[in-house]
């Protein structure tokens, strides 16, 4: 199945800086930029507003199975919104959803819900989507899919500059071994290793990559 316009995916795990070249590819490209992250991030907001204990998996499915989300396109990148609010970054990157998000994304209702929403956006227009599944299930079928890698300790002091003191290895663990849509490096996608390479550096190997 192809898609009206290209897609390129970008997967990998916590703060390994695909978002940084993610949104940087996507302007120098022109595509819009897409941060699925920030869509589990805004259910696990809704689930934590609503005083439900994101561990609790069948009060998560009855607290979001009628959420009302939109991604509205500003200044050529999504924004999410959760019944008519518009997220901020401090909602989206706060400690309890940094701690709670990684349990509400292994829920298939929940994943089920958003990758429908991610395939849908395809329709804006050339895309940059960035994840942690949007080469292997939302979009397997792209022949653009880049997998930006870090080392542990390089991505914990990324998060630690970045102001954020959420336990990364243990989400990205959670992430990995999750029955459903694990972390994977998708089938076909280029690896790249941002350990030691600025960020202009990654943004020309993403470049370089892609043969669009
Ligand atoms: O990219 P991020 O760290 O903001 O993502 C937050 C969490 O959302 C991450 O722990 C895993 C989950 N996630 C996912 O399961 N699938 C995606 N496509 C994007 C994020």
């Amino acid at each position: 199945m192809s898609t009206p316009h290209p897609v390129i995916t970008i997967d990998g795990p916590a703060a390994s800086g695909k978002s940084s070249i993610a949104r940087l590819v996507a302007q120098r490209l022109g595509f819009t930029y897409v941060n699925t992250g920030n869509m589990y991030r805004a259910v696990t907001w809704a689930v934590l507003q609503a005083g439900v204990d994101p561990q609790d998996a069948e009060a998560v499915r009855s607290a979001t199975s009628s959420i009302l989300i939109e991604s509205p396109v500003v200044e050529g990148q999504t924004q999410v919104c959760i019944a008519g609010h518009s997220l901020t970054d401090a909602d989206l990157n706060s400690d309890p959803v940094n701690r709670a998000v990684s349990f509400i994304a292994r829920l298939n209702e929940v994943r089920e819900r958003l990758v429908a929403e991610q395939r849908v956006l395809v329709l804006l227009g050339p895309l940059v989507m960035e994840g942690r599944d949007i080469g292997s299930v939302v979009f397997p079928q792209s022949p653009h899919k880049i997998y930006i890698d870090a080392s542990e300790e390089v991505r914990a002091s990324r998060r630690g500059a970045q102001g954020h003191a959420d336990q990364i290895a243990e989400r990205d663990r959670l992430d990995k071994q999750r029955k459903n849509s694990p972390l994977i490096v998708p089938a076909g996608a280029t690896v790249i290793d941002n350990s030691y390479i600025t960020l202009d550096q990654a943004v020309e190997q993403v470049i370089a990559a892609l043969k669009l």
